[in-house]
């Protein structure tokens, strides 16, 4: 048994779709429990530290800005392998080649717009629950 927790982000354009409902069903079908989950509004220092790794990319002024826009909902799931397998609901990065069945494949159409986040290894998971939820 590897239980793990993870960190979800209901991203600023699925909070404003209406989606949040829609994700977290597909998240507890599943299997996974929502152990902690607020609405929030992440501001810029925030979005600079959670998305660190990606200072140095072209699209980083836009993905703060893009996560700063508007509210989000930020949880903690539980489960067996929680991290990978809410990777898998979510899907790839990006919705145009995302397989239909997930989330960004089903919901989404463009990158900077892709409704979820999801911690993307052990490491990550630990850091970024730490930023949202302290511990
Ligand atoms: P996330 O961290 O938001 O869960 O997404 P991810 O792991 O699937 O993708 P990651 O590589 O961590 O990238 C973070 C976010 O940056 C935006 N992005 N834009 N324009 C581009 O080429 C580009 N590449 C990445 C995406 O919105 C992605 O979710
Ligand atoms: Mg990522």
């Amino acid at each position: 048994m590897t239980v793990e927790s993870t960190l979800l982000i209901v991203k600023p354009d699925g909070v404003r779709r209406g989606l949040v409902g829609e994700i977290l069903r597909r998240a507890e079908s599943k299997g996974l429990r929502i152990a902690e989950m607020r609405l929030t509004t992440i501001d810029r220092e925030l979005a600079q530290e959670h998305y660190g790794e990606h200072r140095d990319k072209a699209f980083f002024a836009e993905l703060v800005d893009f996560i700063t826009s508007g509210p989000v909902v930020v949880a903690r799931l539980e489960g067996e392998n929680a991290i990978d397998v809410w990777r898998t609901l979510m899907g790839p990065t990006d919705p145009r080649g995302a397989p239909p069945g997930t989330i960004r494949g089903d919901l989404g159409l463009v990158i900077t717009e892709n409704i979820v986040h999801g911690s993307d290894s052990p490491e990550s998971a630990e850091r970024e629950l730490k930023l949202f939820f302290g511990s």
